[in-house]
């Protein structure tokens, strides 16, 4: 079979969705499938093949030209975070074509990469999240309002955006309007959300060999002031796998991620982001592109399911193929 991996996109996230898809394209199971590294950029999408050389993508059914043989492909394996891989975009591209690709469908993305949207829809289930506030790009700036609604401190988050661009939390009045205007920088929405001051845990949810499964949570410690992108990407934080949190809340955040994956249908990986007050999960969001590099979280948390690289990877282009 033939596997195109996709990977870049057009959002500021676009240099770790390139490693996310170069450790994809090393793991992936060799023998099985032949795997095709393919850049989304803005400009061009292009296969790169072994040499460096780059080959235009058709788009109109996604098949390469190349000179004496058009390649075409099995599956998708998508590693693209952000726009336009997250968020429905290439998903509804790949769902006209009829042609299978891991992670959600493109409801599920454009819903779960909507910050506000999904923490609207996953309420009525249960499903607690922050107080919060939304703008929107010319919306007037009511400083009063915000803070009488959120607190301080509060987190100003671009409300489709990954990977912490243009989140800041912040600590005074003064800093809000700044911060508002580095969000905007991401995205023309944004959410500002009241500071919760417990323990941060990242739950992965994924379809393993044809079943839903909750992996081993992991507990961020960070050096920071928050889980921003140094905190991310420059070590500036621990990852604690398994999670140092009760049986009580740890049944509780499991069973929190793996309602809202199936309350929205969901499939392949999900990352779902929680704080806890007390007891009480609350979620910040869900990834369904989730960094896939050999530091990232849920690599990591598969490891310690006693799942390897390449039967995570494996899994998810069966599970679309299936
Ligand atoms: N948005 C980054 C890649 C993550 O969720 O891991
Ligand atoms: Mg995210």
């Amino acid at each position: 079979k033939n596997i195109a991996i996709i990977m870049g996109g057009y959002s500021s996230e676009y240099k770790i969705s390139l490693k996310s898809g170069n450790v994809v394209h090393t793991y992936i199971n060799k023998e099985r499938f032949n795997t095709y590294p393919i850049h989304i950029f803005k400009d061009k999408w292009v296969y790169v093949d072994e040499s460096e050389k780059e080959h235009p993508v058709n788009k109109n059914d996604f098949t390469v030209n190349l000179g004496n043989e058009t390649l075409s492909f099995d599956c998708v394996f998508n590693a693209i975070h952000g726009t336009p891989g997250e968020d429905g975009l290439m998903q509804a591209y790949f769902e006209l074509l009829s042609m299978p690709q891991t992670s959600c469908d493109y409801y599920q993305s454009a819903l779960t990469f909507n910050k506000r949207d999904l923490l609207s829809v996953l309420k009525p289930y249960g499903i607690n999240a922050a107080a919060s506030y939304y703008l929107n790009l010319g919306d007037k700036i009511d400083e009063e309002a915000i803070i009488e609604k959120v607190g301080l401190p509060c987190f100003v988050k671009a409300n489709k955006a990954g990977s912490s661009f243009g989140i800041s939390k912040v600590h005074e009045k003064e800093s809000l309007k700044s911060a508002i205007e580095n969000a905007y920088k991401e995205d023309d929405e944004i959410i500002i959300e009241s500071f919760l001051d417990g323990t941060e845990v990242s739950v992965g949810v994924i379809t393993y060999k044809g079943k839903t499964k909750v992996l081993p949570i992991t507990e961020i410690v960070t050096e920071n002031d928050f889980f921003d992108y140094e905190a991310k990407y420059e070590g500036k934080s621990q990852e604690i796998t398994p999670a140092r949190i009760s049986k009580i809340q740890q049944e509780k955040v499991e069973e929190l991620a793996k309602r809202a994956y199936e309350v929205l249908k969901m499939k392949g990986y999900s990352r779902s982001e929680f704080i806890f007050i007390g007891d009480e999960p609350y979620m910040l969001e869900m990834n369904t592109t989730p960094g896939l590099t050999t530091e990232s979280i849920l690599p990591q948390q598969a490891e310690k399911a006693g799942i390897t690289l390449e039967e995570l990877f494996t899994s998810a282009v069966d599970e679309a193929l299936s």
